[in-house]
């Protein structure tokens, strides 16, 4: 990304690996890092306030498409995120890009799956030890409409046989497919195009991206 022409926006940051790899691939590159939840913005402030690199990094806590954003930005790494936004909502989040992306400068957007509604079984996506615990978190999905579907995430703290702890989190995520995501950005006068291995899901968005 362009950093020289403006900071980057990492949307969305959670608890800031993202952020700090951004800030350790691009020496220069001053970073707005937002994250609205308090929790996640937490690890993230830690996070950064623990790297020396990270001196370049500006967290906030507000919502992307309310958000008070730089007139120019250099580039916009949003990790794990275009499924929070509905239809509408991207389309406010596409205007906001177009208006604001410097040349050469792109969003990096990825797709996960499913990027059409379906069935996930339930699957074990993490399972750590430290210390005597082990935290497990679990995730399935289905369908919760033409354009999305609600992950549910079982979150489990054990000490030996023993439960310590399960909190459960149930939210709505809007699928994509590539096509719809090339359509959408075209309405803006946005390009896109794929970027590194195909099963990453990996689009790069901006006014010349592939030109
Ligand atoms: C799946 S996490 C991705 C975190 C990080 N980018 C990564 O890839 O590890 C999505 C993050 O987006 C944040 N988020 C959700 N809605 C948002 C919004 N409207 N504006 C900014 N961030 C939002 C969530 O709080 C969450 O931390």
């Amino acid at each position: 990304m362009p950093a020289e022409h403006g900071p980057l926006l990492d949307a969305g940051a959670g608890g800031g690996w993202g952020t700090r790899l951004a800030t350790r691939t691009l020496p220069e590159a001053h970073v707005l890092a937002l994250e609205p939840s308090p929790v996640l913005r937490a690890v993230l402030l830690s996070r950064a306030a623990a790297d020396a690199d990270c001196d370049r990094v500006t967290v906030g806590g507000d919502d992307l498409l309310s958000a008070r954003l730089p007139e120019r930005l250099g580039g916009a790494p949003l990790a794990n995120l275009i499924g929070h936004f509905s239809p509408e909502e991207r389309d406010r989040l596409r205007g906001l890009l177009a208006a604001r992306l410097a040349p050469g400068a792109f969003a990096m957007v990825n797709l996960a799956e499913p990027v059409e509604p379906a069935l996930v079984e339930r699957t074990r996506m993490t399972d750590l030890r430290i210390g005597l615990r082990t935290y497990t978190g679990w995730a399935e999905a289905s369908p919760a409409g033409p354009d999305r579907i609600t992950w549910r995430m079982t979150y489990e703290v054990h000490e030996g046989e023993r439960l310590i702890g399960r909190d459960e989190v149930a939210y709505t995520w809007w699928t994509l497919t590539g096509d719809g995501l090339r359509s959408e950005a075209g309405r803006h006068g946005l390009a896109v195009a794929p970027h590194g291995p195909a099963d990453a899901g990996l689009f790069l968005v901006g006014p010349d991206v592939g030109a």
